[in-house]
């Protein structure tokens, strides 16, 4: 399949990895390259640049093929070494970005130096206006339904993946709810050329993260997320477990007045206790809607190859048959 995506970045399929704290290492990002994706190295999971720099050439030995780095941009009281970050791609040769968080305007001047394309994460059509006006070279547009950030404003992808249409010039994909070739062919026909997933690439063999996280989004349903920081205007989509709801209780409990403080226990520096030893209850830990949707644990290529002919049957026999009476 050829679409404004797959040029862009030189992949041969349009389906993107979004970067994944904790689980976005050269495992999954190589193993997305090589099934003709492309996958993504998540920065700020490594403790330092230098860190990064490993990771990059670790991906480099385990794929020929185009990866991308995510670059997050928190908000954060001490921020983590940027510059220091930008370098190590720069210099690690990697040829795509990805950026999410904040306004990346700051650092376009040298990606783009280095023929570096960038791809901005966003989850409103202003945003994504913006991040076009700034000289992005795409966007992956997320929808309320995603894991992790869906942001303030809560529209769901059937609107705002149109909408998008409506107002870029730039090409865009679809995140958020996409897990197989049905999402693939109605993000293309809802105007994105391509789309991103990050639950759905968690529940493959090669995600380097514990198995009671694969199993616990196979054994989710599309009712098992819940939104927290919502009163610090910082959202986020999370698997349901007794964390969160303790966390939720907090919310009720100090409306207004909640600080990040007071939930820090439930959110600060649970990743690593879930991604890697597997305590489901450690704390809260983004996750989509699209679990719902979510049924086994195969391959990274044995899905995007599904993802690929169900996208192309839909669109060669099912819907042509519909034209055709
Ligand atoms: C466990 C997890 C961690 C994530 N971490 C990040 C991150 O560090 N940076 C980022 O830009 N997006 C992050 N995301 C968002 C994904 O890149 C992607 O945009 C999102 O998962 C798409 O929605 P989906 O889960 O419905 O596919 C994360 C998502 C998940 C599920």
């Amino acid at each position: 399949m050829k679409t404004r995506i797959t040029e862009l970045f030189g992949i041969e399929h349009p389906i993107i990895q979004g970067g994944m704290h904790h689980v976005g290492y050269a495992e999954l990002a190589s193993a997305v390259a090589n099934a003709g994706g492309l996958g993504m190295i998540t920065a700020l999971t490594q403790p330092n640049p230098a860190a990064l720099a490993e990771e990059i050439r670790r991906c480099r030995e385990m794929t020929d093929k185009p990866f991308g780095v995510n670059l997050t941009f928190l908000p954060s009281v001490n921020p983590p070494d940027y510059p220091g970050y930008v370098e190590a791609i720069i210099k690690g040769g990697v040829k795509v970005v990805e950026t999410a968080g904040n306004n990346p305007q700051k650092y376009l001047p040298a990606l783009k130096e280095h023929g570096i394309k960038v791809i901005h994460k966003c989850t409103a059509v202003r945003h994504a206006l913006k991040a076009q006006a700034i000289g992005c070279d795409a966007v992956s547009v997320d929808g309320f339904e995603c894991g992790g950030h869906p942001g303030e404003d809560d529209v769901p992808n059937f609107i705002l993946l149109p909408r998008a249409a409506d107002e870029l010039e730039i090409p865009f994909v679809a995140s958020g709810g996409m897990a197989d070739g049905r999402s693939l062919a109605a993000a293309l026909a809802l105007g994105a050329e391509g789309m991103n997933m990050g639950t759905r690439f968690i529940a493959t063999q090669e995600a380097p993260v514990h198995e009671n996280v694969k199993q616990a989004i196979v054994a989710a349903s599309e009712l098992d997320t819940r939104l927290v920081m919502r009163p610090l205007r910082n959202t986020e989509r999370v698997l349901n477990n007794s964390a969160v709801e303790r966390l939720l209780e907090k919310e009720r409990k100090l409306g207004a007045d909640l600080k990040f403080a007071d939930i820090a226990e439930e959110v600060a520096g649970v990743y690593p206790r879930i991604m890697k030893t597997g305590e489901m209850d450690a704390g809260a830990w983004s996750c989509g809607m699209v679990a719902g949707l979510i049924n086994d644990v195969p391959t990274v290529k044995e899905l995007i190859d599904r993802i690929m002919a169900e996208a192309e049957g839909i669109m060669r026999d099912r819907l042509t048959r519909m034209l055709n009476g």
